[in-house]
């Protein structure tokens, strides 16, 4: 299977595929075999976490696969609990060791809560040392980004945030693409929700071009520029979410899905207190 994934230029020179796999949500058990039907299909960008729980499968993938260390772009992120300079170096070996592997193409801070501040001088050493390719962040409002920006060396090369056509962060992506960070999508399918598969406007625009709903948003994605990673068990939804660059959408088709957007999550807001507590408290390691 090739399909020719395009790549964008991160702010330090980086080349990162435009669409690649997440796993999050996927069983431990399960994604060693979904990473390898995804390397199958022709994706090369992995995205896990360290509080995914699954990166030794994710390891395991890749190194069965056989396939060149240097053609994949590997993500992990770092966890709330591990925040500050001693404990991110801690969590970023840990992170490469589940992974088996001896650099990182991007790290990220999961979560904008605890000491980031001491996060990020300690991934601007593992990213000067060579360790870390590019080192990023994610859920970062548009405030907290500009801050983390304003007092450091490093600019983040990505900001990984909730992105999709009930949630389109358009406002926050122009503020990101002035500062040079690359917006990339989490859920480009609202994991479903609001009935996304069967919306009507999606479904229509996609009968035009013979593609499914999923095709139309990654499509509107990557034609926005936005990075996206969309999560599947399934391999045949694997090779259709990969298909998306052998069509374009109008400037009306675009302007049509633009109408979707509510402007809020449909999940939670990163600067809801009650979400803050609740994020803070969840530990992934003793
Ligand atoms: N940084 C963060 O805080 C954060 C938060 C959430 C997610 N993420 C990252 O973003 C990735 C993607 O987001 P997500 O996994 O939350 O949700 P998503 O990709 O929006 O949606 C995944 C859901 O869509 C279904 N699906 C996938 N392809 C489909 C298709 N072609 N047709 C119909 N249904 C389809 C999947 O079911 P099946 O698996 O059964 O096919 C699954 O239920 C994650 O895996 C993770 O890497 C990051």
């Amino acid at each position: 299977m090739s399909i020719d994934i395009p790549q964008v230029t991160l702010n330090n020179g980086v080349q990162m595929p435009i669409l690649g796999f997440g796993v999050y949500q996927i069983p431990a058990e399960q994604t060693e075999q979904a990473v390898a039907d995804a390397l199958a299909a022709g994706y090369r960008l992995l995205d896990t976490a360290a509080a995914y729980g699954n990166e030794e499968a994710v390891g395991r993938a890749i190194l069965k696969s056989g396939i060149p260390r240097e053609e994949l772009f590997v993500t992990t992120k770092l966890w709330v609990q591990d925040t500050g300079e001693e404990n991110t170096q801690r969590a970023f070996d840990a992170s490469l060791e589940r992974l088996g592997l001896d650099y990182l193409d991007l790290y990220l801070i999961h979560q904008p809560f605890g000491d980031v501040y001491g996060s990020w001088r300690a991934m601007e050493r593992l990213n000067r040392e060579g360790r870390v390719r590019a080192i990023g962040v994610s859920n970062f409002h548009p405030d907290r980004l500009v801050d983390l920006i304003e007092h450091h060396d490093v600019t983040p090369a990505v900001n990984q945030i909730e992105t999709h056509p009930f949630f389109q962060r358009t406002a926050d992506q122009e503020i990101m693409r002035e500062r040079g960070v690359q917006i990339e999508s989490w859920g480009p399918f609202a994991e479903g929700r609001n009935n996304l598969f069967s919306d009507p406007v999606l479904t229509e625009i996609g009968a035009g071009y013979g593609k499914s709903v999923a095709q139309v948003v990654l499509r509107w994605l990557v034609q926005r520029g936005v990075v996206v990673i969309p999560k599947s068990v399934r391999a045949e939804r694997m090779a259709q979410n990969i298909d998306v660059f052998d069509f374009a959408l109008t400037d009306e088709q675009m302007a049509r899905i633009a109408g979707m957007d509510t402007g809020a999550s449909l999940f939670f807001d990163h600067r809801d207190p009650a979400m803050v507590s609740r994020i803070s408290s969840v530990r992934i390691h003793d």
